[in-house]
Order: C-alpha cells, then structure tokens, then sequence
C-alpha cells in the first residue's frame, strides 16, 4: 500500500502540520476528553449525504441509511434531518432510530434472523418494509401480523447469486450459498407464497451483494436479475410491487484505493430503475460514515523485541476489531506530522497477539505521549467496540465547524459491573 492520500471532506493539516477536524484541534479534544476517542466530522457525513442523494435525484428514490455502521444518536439525527430513511437490523436498531426521532414509515427491518417478538415490535411501529430473507421468516410474520390484524409489508430480498469482490470474504453476501436471502431460483416461489398469505402485503424487491464493493458490475448484474424476477413476479399477480432495494455496500477509499464511481454507478443502474417505474432505495453505511471519522489515541511507548520493533498505543482491538477482524488496512498518521519513518508494528494493550492496527507498516517517528489517529474508522469501528480485558468503551465526539461535542461519554469502572448484581438473587425452577 502506498502513503495515505484520503483528503475526506472534514479533515486537514494546518500550516504547522497539525492534524485538525473541521475547526477544532484533534490535540485539544484529546486535552479535554482524553483518548482513545472517536472523533466525527458533521461536514464529511452532510457532504457523502449529499452527493449520493443528488446522484440519484433522476429517479425517484430514499437512502436509508445502514445504521449498523455507526449507531450514535447523533450521528442518526444528522442524517435525519437530512432526509434519510435508515436499515435496522434488530430491535435494540429500531430502538436507537426511533430515539433519534426517524418516524416508522422511514424504516426498512434487514437481517437474517428477526425474532417474533422483533416482528411485532417492527410491526406495532408500523415500519415501511421487512427485508424478508427465508419462507420461514414470511410465515412467521404473516403469523405475527395476523395475531395483531395487521398486514406486513414485505420486500423479498433475494441472493441475485453475482460475482462479488471484497476485500474480505465476511464481507460478501451476494454470491451462491451466502446464508443471506431467498435463493435466487426460490424467489419467485416465495414471491407466489407471499401472495397467498393473508397478512403479507408484497411491496419490493430487495439485494444486499456485500460490503466495500469497487466495482458496478455486481450491481448491475444484480438488479438485471432483480428485474428479471420483477417481471416474473408480476406475471403471477404481484401486483403492489413498488420499490428495488438495491442494498448498500459502496466502497470508501482506506488508502490510495478510489472509492466506489457513483456516477457511473448510477448511469449503469437509473435508466434500468426508471424503466421499471419502480422508486429505488439504497442502503448504504460505510459510504456515508466511513471517511468521516477517526480513533484519536495516544502513543503509550515504543518497545523492541528481537527484530521488531512495537509502536504501543492506547486504544486496542476492543475499540477497533476491524484489523485483526478482517485483516483491514487503516492508515495511521502522527497528529503533529513527524520527521521520518520506521517500519513498526502498531499495536494496542490487550493481552492477544491479535491485538494491531498495523503491521510491518512504515509509520511516521512517534514517540511516547504523542497523539496519532487510526483514519477511516467512522464506520463498523465504535459499534463494533467491546470491553475485552475489562477496558471501559471510549468516548466519541461529533465536531461541527468550530464547536465539539462529546455524543458517548466514555464508561467508567462503574458502568463495566453496572448489570452484574452485588448480591445475587438465586432461584430454582
Ligand atoms: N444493508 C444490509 C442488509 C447490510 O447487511 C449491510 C451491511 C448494509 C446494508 C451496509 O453495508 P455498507 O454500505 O456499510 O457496506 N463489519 C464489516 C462490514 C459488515 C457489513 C454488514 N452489512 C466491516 O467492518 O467491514
């Protein structure tokens, strides 16, 4: 991989070679909220928003937001007030978005395995759209909406079964024998079954093909076999068939790489849309986040063991899973700009050899005390956070212009046994 060049819309150098977030100093919310922290510029979320929004405006389309991404209330309100729509995929999701103040008919329910109970929560919030992605999952909620006289309205999300490049294989859904959605050559059976349900309202089509994804052809490929079922669908009596979900998935750019072409995304994809009559939704969560923030942590020391040499900061694989996870690549960069490299390994406090953000990697000289950010960790890195070795999840900070303010404080000693009861309550069956 070659030296970073991500120049994403929030971040910048100073003439001195400081490392700032719209207005603010990165040195001065470490200073006054300490570190590790996730910092998130409002300008770089807005301005992905707004691109991918306006990209699409020749059709007539919603981008709900994949919130699994990035979570935070704030981050969710933001977008809210921008327009967008969000992707839950369970009931703590419907949950956080409804705290965030996205009304119902904003919501389409993703996800492999929903529970009844998520059934009827997602129901009696009367949610634009369940992504249904088994034959059991469609009985089980016309069971649930027929308990609640309701009717559910469904999108079928089908594997288009395309060729999908990731840079991980985890991240891959859209290939033959993925366990996510109906089987491509089951489709339009489900689609038969859904019509004969009497508390199954058939609104959409629905694809998610995989994460991090560089190229439109999978895309393409996709929704042409999305439509194919469309007209198939039709031909048995779908007939309130309204909407494509094409999923999410776009590509950012981690280092040198170029981010997903949406413009000629949208040209391979809008007149197929259009053609169809159909409103388009997308779901897109690494796009609209990822680039947008960082994981500010501190330099603890530097250590040698044998030909290595160690670079020990203070933010670990619970903060940030995604480099042991995936093996994913961040660039790493000193706040302050430093003279020289070294080749190093950068590596965080826990007690796991897993435990990197970078290995072999030539990273700028930075010694004790002094500050670095982990980039392109707006998305999938605080969701993704846990509290291995009993270390309190970090803080996350949302800058907007000159101001800054803390969205998660970070947890305390208390908050890592606050739902362990001191005396327990033993009981017998
Ligand atoms: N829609 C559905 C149904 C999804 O499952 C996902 C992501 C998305 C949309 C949004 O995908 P995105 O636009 O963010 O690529 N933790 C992994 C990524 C897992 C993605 C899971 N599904 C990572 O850190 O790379």
């Amino acid at each position: 991989m070659g030296q970073s060049v991500l120049t994403p819309s929030g971040f910048s150098r100073t003439e001195s070679g400081e490392l700032v977030c719209e207005g603010v100093s990165l040195e001065a919310i470490a200073d006054a909220v300490g570190t590790p922290t996730y910092v998130y510029s409002t300008r770089a979320i807005r301005d992905q928003y707004d691109a991918l929004d306006k990209v699409l405006a020749p059709v007539p389309h919603r981008l709900h937001y994949s919130m699994k991404a990035n979570s935070n209330l704030a981050v969710l309100r933001l977008l809210q007030e921008r327009g967008a729509g969000v992707d839950i995929v369970s009931g703590g999701e419907l949950y956080r978005a409804q705290q965030a103040g996205f009304s119902a008919d904003s919501l389409v329910f993703s996800g492999v395995g929903k529970s009844p109970l998520e059934l009827a929560e997602a129901l009696s919030a009367g949610i634009l759209m369940f992504n249904v992605e088994s034959l059991f999952e469609l009985d089980q909620l016309n069971e649930v909406a027929g308990e609640m006289g309701l009717r559910a309205p469904v999108a079928l999300r089908v594997n288009p079964e395309v060729k999908v490049d990731t840079p991980h294989h985890y991240t891959r859904t859209g290939e033959r024998g993925n366990k996510f959605g109906i089987p491509f050559d089951e489709a339009v059976d489900a689609a038969r079954r859904a019509l004969a349900l009497p508390n199954i309202a058939l609104r959409g089509l629905d694809m998610h093909i995989g994460s991090q994804i560089f190229q439109l052809e999978p895309y393409r490929d996709g929704l042409v076999r999305l439509l194919d079922l469309y007209d198939q669908m039709q031909a048995i009596g779908a007939t309130e068939i309204r909407c494509l979900d094409i999923g999410g998935g776009f590509a950012v750019s981690y280092d040198d790489e170029q981010p997903m072409d949406l413009d000629a995304l949208a040209g391979a994809l809008l007149p197929m849309v259009a053609r169809s009559g159909l409103s388009l939704i997308v779901e897109p969560g690494r796009h609209i986040v990822g680039n947008a923030g960082v994981l500010l942590a501190r330099v603890m020391h530097r250590k040698k063991a044998g030909a290595k040499e160690y670079i020990i900061t203070d933010a670990g694989m619970n903060d940030l899973v995604r480099p042991s996870h995936y093996d994913a690549y961040h660039a790493i960069e000193a706040v302050h700009a430093r003279d020289g490299r070294s080749i190093v390994d950068v590596v965080g406090p826990v007690c796991e050899s897993g435990d990197f953000f970078a290995l072999d990697r030539a990273v700028e000289n930075v010694d004790a005390g002094d500050l670095i950010v982990v980039r392109t960790t707006g998305a999938y890195g605080y969701v993704m956070s846990f509290n291995y070795n009993s270390r309190p999840r970090v803080a996350e900070v949302l800058v907007d212009g000159s101001r800054f303010a803390v969205v998660t404080r970070r947890e305390s000693y208390e908050d890592l046994v606050r739902l362990e009861p001191q005396h327990l309550e033993w009981r017998t069956t």
